[in-house]
């Protein structure tokens, strides 16, 4: 697959700089979407006095639809042509798991409705389940929500008593805590990924890392930007919430992987995204849509990785050998670099500064 052809008319910054715009807190404030971000996007589109792009992507936590979507609605958000091959989210590096778990059944968890199953199906899970197949099977694990007709028009229907689960994936922010942290530890502490079943308490070998059921979330954020005055919790926090019941209730530490920022995995798999664009722009190689590469590719310029969260966007970008730039429309409600728990390059007021710093400093 690729990318719809390059406009000739704008030549390409061979050197760079090239630019990794975080989303949440950077381009958008929950469902505002910062004039500055459209601004800046015209500009790196080939709206200069150069007439010279600069080829960017979208970096973000976020997620809850298929890439193909995602980049569709932000298109129309920013008002600027933003190609799949330009946009990684949080459960993106997912695709890494499915020839592990693609014919086994695992438990998707988080985001609106059945959003998550049709993408992780997509992806090629095959058997995605969600937590409200399980409360239409028996409606008594979670007695506080009773399925809506809504829900029961999506709700796949299974005997769970005997599905042995291979794995869960945490793909979004949850939707409904207390449900998840319920079903999901549910599933760890139960014999051979069970529902209904338990492991015994005094066999400690049942208890070791390699017999509990892998627990993949696709990002790590405690705290996210909003619209609101100050941060949210993410997915991080439910991290937190499940492991701290798991402890109390087992006695057991929750062994989990973790994707997203700053993990190395997505930065690496945002960086062949990044030189495949590069490529395809200056020499009309075809996009590689879904690099499988675990070794990072050299780029011929720079990259400014603009976040709003010093622990995901800055941290990731610092770890990776990318310039970082940290602005303070987000999480980061400090003043200057020291302010912040990972040290950027600098801080910007906004996305229009940062840019405008970079170009400027590139010259
Ligand atoms: O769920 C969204 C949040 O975790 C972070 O999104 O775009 O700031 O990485 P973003
Ligand atoms: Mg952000």
């Amino acid at each position: 697959q690729t990318a719809s052809p390059a406009r000739r008319s704008i030549s390409t910054a061979p050197k760079g700089p090239y630019f990794c715009f975080d989303i949440d807190g950077v381009l958008k404030q929950g469902s505002h979407v910062l004039p500055q971000a459209k601004a800046v996007l015209q500009i790196l589109s080939g709206n200069n006095p150069l007439k010279r792009r600069y080829p960017f992507l979208c970096v973000t936590n976020g997620g809850g639809s298929l890439e193909s979507e995602r980049c569709k609605k932000l298109t129309k958000e920013l008002e600027v042509e933003i190609g799949e091959h330009q946009i990684v989210q949080s459960h993106t590096v997912f695709r890494s798991l499915v020839p592990q778990y693609a014919d086994k059944p695992v438990l998707v968890v988080g985001g609106i409705e059945d959003r998550c199953r049709r993408v992780a199906e997509a992806y090629g899970f095959k058997h995605a389940y969600i937590p409200a197949d399980v409360l239409a099977w028996k409606p008594a694990v979670w007695p506080y929500h009773k399925l809506t007709e809504h829900e029961w028009t999506y709700v796949k229907h299974a005997d769970f008593s005997s599905v042995s689960f291979a794995a869960i994936l945490v793909f979004h922010d949850s939707r409904d805590w207390g449900r998840d942290v319920q079903l999901v530890l549910d599933l760890v502490r139960a014999k051979d990924g069970v529902f209904g079943t338990s492991k015994n308490p005094k066999d400690p070998s049942q208890w070791t890392p390699g017999r509990q059921i892998p627990v993949h979330f696709s990002n790590p954020d405690l705290l996210w930007g909003n619209e609101f005055s100050q941060p949210r919790f993410g997915q991080g926090a439910l991290q937190e919430s499940m492991a701290a019941v798991y402890k109390l209730t087992t006695g057991h530490e929750l062994h989990r992987t973790t994707g997203g920022k700053p993990t190395n995995a997505t930065y690496t798999y945002a960086a062949h995204l990044l030189s495949s664009q590069i490529a395809h722009l200056t020499s009309g190689t075809p996009i590689n849509l879904h690099p499988t590469s675990s070794s990072a590719p050299s780029l011929p310029g720079r990259v400014y990785m603009i976040g709003d969260n010093p622990a995901s966007d800055i941290a990731g970008a610092n770890a990776f050998g990318w310039e970082s730039i940290l602005v303070k429309t987000g999480v980061f409600r400090g003043e200057k670099r020291e302010d912040a728990e990972h040290v950027p390059t600098v801080v910007a007021e906004d996305v229009w500064e940062g840019v405008k710093w970079a170009l400027e400093r590139e010259g």
